[in-house]
């Protein structure tokens, strides 16, 4: 049986003895210089002492966040303490510890049936454009630093291609995977923290106003049915159940939809029970200490409160067009095929287990989402074919597209509005809006995107 929880864990563990050892080199490079004189060198070795203790906290906020509602989180720390940082004289830095060479407990923990899904995963989050600000895996956001692979040091050797490394490749090297739990953490932190609200108020801001003018009344909000596509981390989706209305979650990476089950299962009651170093890997665009290790709590309310009228919330995980097909109704079977399994928990049934969930709506929001697809041209269409007459489609996001102009189509603006339209949608509205995505407020790297804003009705 594999649990997609422990994989997380274990390769966040090797990233964390990865990272270690790209510090303790860095340690050993100032002592070993005689022009570093002895207070910066000390300034170093602290500093880097309170990273790898920070690393250490992210090990803890993961196992958290990946651990059943309710039982004890389980330290796994196999690598070094907080207090046995070496000392400067005994620092080694070993080339292998760099290697992207999966280990033999990975290669069990990544059965052949993982496989398409990883790889479905990668499909749909990669970035693949060759802005290099943005090449960080499945985001908009400065990517990581301590990673696996070393291309920095002459030293060290190609990578070796294992068995599993030969099969996937770069298309899934455990330096994917961390880059997608890291993206996990800047998520959490947008939707969770109040360190995103900012960010929630640009781009979340939109759909709750419009949502409140077009839909008044709110006792008829609990028969109005919206869908927030590709909902990241939820909290789009679960601020309009909050406003009254019947609103489905769809998700479809694995990394988030365990993270999300931990959210939305109840008991995240705590204010800023949690605490998190999000930045903590941000090594570029750095003015001081502080902004890459200044510290996030989450929640910044009590979730969970599922008792609470208004909060009418389904959760259809898996790929939007597999679940949303034209083929099946409701056609939920975007893990159905694998075995894979969560906390005891199949995926599947869980979404099999929702009885709320249906593929028609009154309304979509989609935030940050169409640039995400492969094909623009089957999404409008998709939309089109899950709205009823008369049915709201509001967007917001970039038009960053995530994948290759090669395999994809890049509509700009107002080819998008126009295709809209010919897919027999009028539009309502249409703006540009300024938003910022999972950024660090404190770095020198800051990036906008002129969002693109319309709200269209189905009419026919
Ligand atoms: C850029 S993120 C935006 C997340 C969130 N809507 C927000 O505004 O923060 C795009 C999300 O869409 C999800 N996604 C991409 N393709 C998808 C698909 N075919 N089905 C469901 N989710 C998808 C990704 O996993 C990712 O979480």
């Amino acid at each position: 049986m594999l649990f997609v929880e422990d994989t997380i864990r274990a390769l966040f563990r090797k990233y964390e003895t990865s990272a270690k050892s790209v510090i303790r080199r860095n340690i050993q490079i100032v002592h070993n210089s005689n022009q570093i004189n002895p207070s910066i060198q000390e300034h170093f070795k602290r500093k880097y002492e309170l990273i790898i203790a920070r690393i250490e906290d992210n090990q803890r906020f993961l196992n958290w966040l990946l651990s059943e509602p309710g039982s004890d989180v389980v330290e796994k720390h196999n690598v070094d303490s907080h207090n046995s940082t070496p000392a400067l004289s005994s620092t080694t830095t070993t080339t292998s510890m760099l290697e992207t060479e999966l280990t033999q407990d990975e290669e069990e923990m990544f059965p052949s049936e993982f496989d398409d899904v990883l790889m479905k995963e990668n499909n749909t989050s990669s970035d693949s454009s060759n802005d290099e600000s943005y090449q960080s895996g499945s985001s908009y956001h400065d990517g990581s630093s301590f990673s696996y692979q070393s291309s920095t040091s002459s030293s060290s050797p190609s990578p070796k291609k294992s068995k599993s490394s030969s099969k996937r490749g770069v298309r899934w090297g455990p330096n994917t995977i961390i880059d997608k739990v890291l993206n996990l953490f800047l998520l959490v932190v947008r939707d969770w923290s109040s360190e995103g609200l900012d960010e929630r108020v640009q781009s979340y801001n939109p759909f709750y106003a419009s949502l409140e003018r077009y839909y008044p009344s709110v006792e008829q909000r609990r028969d109005i049915k919206v869908i927030c596509p590709g909902a990241g981390m939820g909290r789009l989706p679960y601020d309009i159940s909050m406003l009254g209305f019947h609103t489905t979650l769809n998700e479809n990476s694995l990394f988030l939809i365990v993270a999300l089950k931990r959210i939305f299962s109840g008991g995240v009651n705590d204010l800023n029970s949690q605490t998190l170093y999000p930045f903590i890997h941000q090594t570029k665009n750095i003015t001081d200490e502080h902004t890459q290790t200044r510290r996030i709590l989450i929640p910044d309310i009590a979730i969970g409160r599922k008792d609470e009228p208004g909060a009418n919330m389904s959760f259809a995980y898996g790929d939007f067009f597999d679940i949303y097909s034209p083929q099946v109704s409701p056609a939920l079977t975007s893990l159905s095929t694998t075995t894979i399994t969560s906390n005891n928990t199949n995926i599947n049934a869980n979404i099999n287990a929702n009885p709320n969930t249906s593929n028609k709506f009154d309304c979509i929001c989609s935030s940050f989402f169409i640039d995400t697809v492969e094909n623009i041209f089957t999404l409008i269409e998709r939309f089109h074919l899950i709205l009823n007459v008369g049915g709201l489609w509001m967007n917001n996001g970039p038009l960053h597209y995530h994948h290759d102009a090669l395999t994809s189509f890049h509509l700009n603006s107002t080819e998008l509005l126009d295709i809209v339209r010919s897919y027999n949608f009028e539009i309502l509205e249409y703006k540009l809006i300024d938003c910022q995505y999972t950024k660090n407020k404190d770095s020198l790297f800051q990036a906008i995107f002129n969002c693109v804003w319309f709200i269209a009705r189905k009419i026919k």
